[in-house]
């Protein structure tokens, strides 16, 4: 069984989605491509799981999402990690690894039995952090690919 790491003070781990200005904001100023609203409200609604952390200002007491990660699913044995996010000034805290361990151990708790096919498309800013959670290289028998048609 998985455990989280625990988290610096200050920061909250959540299930679910942070709202969807939030999602906006995660991805876009972690560097992800900008997605619209529409795009967003229906990631958020449609996710098969998710979990994000807040970060609570000790002096304002003003809560903001600061990091997130959600699985795309059919609930059986696909699991696809998307928007692996981190607030830069946030970044290399650990905030990524619990991310990562929350949404590894709750497919271990929830998926039926059987292997999950567990997958992510891996940009060079989260994949030493990929790598030290236990994925691999699909290449060369499987080859990431991306619709440009
Ligand atoms: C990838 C990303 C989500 C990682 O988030 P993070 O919170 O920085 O991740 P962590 O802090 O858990 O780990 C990142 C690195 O910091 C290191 N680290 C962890 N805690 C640390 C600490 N307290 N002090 C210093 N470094 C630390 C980790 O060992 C890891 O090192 P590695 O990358 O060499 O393996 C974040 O960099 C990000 O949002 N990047 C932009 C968006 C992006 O590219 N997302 C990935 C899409 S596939």
């Amino acid at each position: 069984m998985t455990t989280e790491p625990p988290l610096p003070e200050n920061y909250t781990l959540l299930d679910g989605h942070p709202s969807v200005p939030e999602y906006l904001n995660l991805r876009a100023v972690s560097g992800l491509t900008p997605k619209t609203p529409a795009q967003g409200t229906a990631a958020v609604s449609n996710s098969w799981y998710g979990c994000y952390i807040t970060h609570t200002d000790p002096e304002t007491q003003n809560v903001t999402a600061v990091a997130m990660g959600r699985i795309i699913s059919d609930g059986g044995w696909y699991f696809h990690i998307a928007d692996m996010a981190v607030l830069p000034e946030h970044q290399r805290k650990g905030l990524g690894g619990v991310v990562l361990k929350k949404l590894l151990a709750y497919i271990k708790a929830n998926a039926p039995d059987g292997e999950p096919y567990i997958n992510l498309l891996a940009d060079a800013p989260g994949r030493g952090l990929y790598f030290k959670n236990g994925f691999v290289d699909a290449a060369p028998t499987s080859v990431g690919m991306v619709y440009r048609g």
